[in-house]
């Protein structure tokens, strides 16, 4: 009897331990961040959204126009090149021409007079017309070369600028291993540099610097730290990947606290433009970008500031993200071969996840996830070289869902902070963790637009003593894409609202404690009245430019606000500079517009003349060289 019960006992033991080990099987954990409501998978990993009792499923992107299709698969012929860009009704033109990187500082594609037409999503180059008058890289002589083309649909659209190097072989022609994108300057300090690059095949590059040299891994992106450098120093380097070799060069910032004059640029919001050409590369204002680089390298800059929107972007699949993005970095590359430019994330950098019925046109999206590897933020830093001394991400918040998970997209290279000589940088993410459909947050949950989050704002304020108690740094520039201030364009969000305080971010279905305006309060209180180096805020999102004062006569609230009010002890600038090439605004009525000067619609690229204890600023349109602002900021 003793053995029958006890033999039933570990039947029913096991069974228990059987059932429970199937049901685990069974259940897999939900992609869905914690950090969100209302949105679900099924059974069959669909996601979809829960709203007013009815499932919205999720829309999924079917863009043709990717990074992966627009490169457009080149392999060699007999004659040249042959593209097949994997689209089976994709017509249009294809412009093709040598780049020829040894005559120029600044190397750019020189188009041949006949473009190749694209049918049935192929084409195919012909290289050997350009023999002859044509040749003026030597690719006959040499063997080699490399070409530059660009991918037009057959409304005119341009989609895409590529890169291709090439061999002759005993047989017509093959694609070379070479440099596609870059390589780029990014991350100076005093006594280092890293550059950056991609490669169309797996492969090592080589950097030579003063007889040094430095290999990277077999890849195809290549970041390179090229340490031990002197301050202050103008270096010439070489780039090698494969047969062919470029050469560029750099200067090294100055010394910490070195108190020496230098320049640098600011500007922001070069998605496309209308008006037609360039002013839109699929997503980005190539033609203005183009031309506030080239200013900024006529203006011998030290290092460029772009704070956000630097493409359409709003957009779900991230290889068309990757495409915006590859754009944007064609405009700035002849010249990023010389100095860095810093890069920070607005709004129109928002990569989501849509839910959408049929005739709406927005519908509902939060910031894609899974977040470590599909988010805004990681698809961004993937994209661009910034420092890497920011905060981790808003875990460990006290509207932290789970303290032992991961819950929310990384801070990673899109906050962060930079020096040169006595200036510092401190650049902030307005659009982190971004729902872009505002009216939906409650629903949601998600980032608003323009609210700083509680870990990002201790990480600012620590950043702020630090930098307040280090003895090299005279002036702080504090940048972040949304203004505090909106003049024309945003004055119904920003970090405004129309000075309604109830905006704020939400988390996991609760409002998060501090409204936009008690947070904007924080931050002011911190930059103005906590720190005597602080001089001002540089911003975008609007697309003018305008300089607001930010002082103790400045009136910041709406009528009837009846939280705590602050008072500011000094005056600092906010430096607004939307202005690189998206659609304009015009200026609308404030509380501040009392203390708004300069506001314009034009093309704007602003220069920080910095000498010690000085700073002369100048405001020039890129594209006339008008300078139609210049003020001592101190
Ligand atoms: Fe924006």
């Amino acid at each position: 009897m003793t053995l029958k019960l006890n033999s039933l006992f570990f039947s029913l033991i096991f069974l228990v331990f059987f059932s429970c080990k199937s049901t685990s099987q069974l259940t897999k954990e939900s992609i869905v961040p914690s950090v969100y409501t209302n949105i679900f998978e099924d059974e069959e990993g669909k996601l979809y959204l829960e709203k007013d009792g009815e499932k919205i499923y999720e829309t999924i992107s079917k863009s043709d126009y990717t990074l992966s299709k627009m490169k457009g698969n080149p392999r060699g012929t007999e004659k040249g090149i042959a593209f097949d860009f994997g689209i089976p009704d994709f017509s249009g033109t294809l412009y093709f021409g040598f780049i020829p990187y040894k005559d120029v500082k600044f190397p750019l594609p020189v188009y041949f007079h006949t473009p190749s037409t694209i049918s049935k999503g192929k084409t195919n180059l012909n290289i050997k017309q350009l023999a002859g008058r044509y040749d003026m890289i030597d690719w006959q002589k040499n063997g080699k070369g490399t070409l530059g083309y660009r991918v037009v649909n057959a409304r005119g659209d341009m989609l895409y600028d590529g890169i291709i190097p090439f061999n002759v072989t005993s047989d017509g022609f093959e694609v070379s291993i070479g440099i596609i994108e870059g390589p780029f300057v990014d991350l100076v300090t005093e006594n280092s540099a890293t550059i950056s690059l991609e490669t169309n095949l797996t492969g090592a590059a080589k950097i030579k610097i003063d007889d040094k040299e430095y290999t990277s891994k077999e890849n195809t992106h290549h970041e390179i730290i090229i340490s031990g450098l002197e301050a202050d120093t103008e270096y010439q380097y070489s780039v090698t990947v494969g047969n062919n070799t470029q050469n560029y060069s750099f200067k090294t910032a100055h010394k910490p606290g070195d108190r020496k004059p230098f320049t640098f640029a600011y500007a922001s919001d070069s998605r496309s433009g209308k008006g037609g050409g360039e002013r839109n590369m699929y997503g980005a204002n190539f033609y203005i970008m183009k031309k506030i680089m080239a200013l900024a390298k006529h203006e011998n800059i030290s290092f460029m500031q772009f704070s956000g929107d630097l493409i359409n972007g709003y957009l779900s699949n991230v290889d068309e993200m990757n495409l915006q993005y590859a754009n944007w970095k064609r405009a700035i590359e002849p010249f990023t071969h010389y100095f860095p430019v810093y890069v920070s994330m607005g709004n129109h950098e928002a990569l989501t996840r849509v839910f959408k019925k049929d005739k709406e046109r927005y519908g509902t999206s939060v910031d894609r996830f899974p977040f470590a590897t599909e988010s805004a933020e990681v698809i961004f830093a993937n994209n661009f070289v910034n420092p890497n001394n920011g905060p981790i991400s808003e875990d460990g918040a006290k509207y932290d869902p789970d303290k032992k998970k991961i819950d929310f997209p990384p801070y990673k290279e899109n906050v962060f902070y930079y020096t040169h000589d006595n200036v510092a940088v401190v650049v902030m993410n307005s659009d982190y963790f971004y729902a872009p459909s505002t009216g939906e947050i409650a629903l949601t949950s998600g980032g608003l637009h323009a609210y700083i989050m509680d870990q990002q704002f201790a990480w600012v304020t620590e950043t702020i003593n630090y930098l307040e108690n280090d003895d090299t740094i005279d002036h702080i520039f504090i940048t972040e894409h949304t203004p505090f201030f909106p003049n024309g364009g945003h004055v119904g969000d920003d970090m405004w609202y129309r000075g309604n305080n109830k905006m704020r971010t939400w988390v996991a279905g609760k409002p998060l404690d501090k409204g936009i305006i008690e947070r904007r309060d924080q931050l002011l209180d911190l930059f103005i009245n906590k720190s005597n180096k602080v001089i001002a805020i540089l911003t975008g999102d609007e697309h003018n430019y305008a300089r607001t004062e930010i002082g103790p006569d400045t009136n910041i609230y709406p009528e009837n606000y009846t939280p705590v009010k602050i008072k500011l002890s000094r005056t600092i600038y906010q430096i607004n500079n939307g202005a690189a090439g998206a659609p304009y605004y015009a200026q609308e009525q404030t509380p501040w517009s009392n203390k708004v000067t300069g506001f314009s619609t034009q093309n704007a690229l602003v220069l920080f003349h910095v000498s010690a204890n000085s700073i002369e600023v100048e405001v020039v349109n890129p594209d006339t060289l008008e300078k139609f602002d210049g003020y001592k900021l101190r």
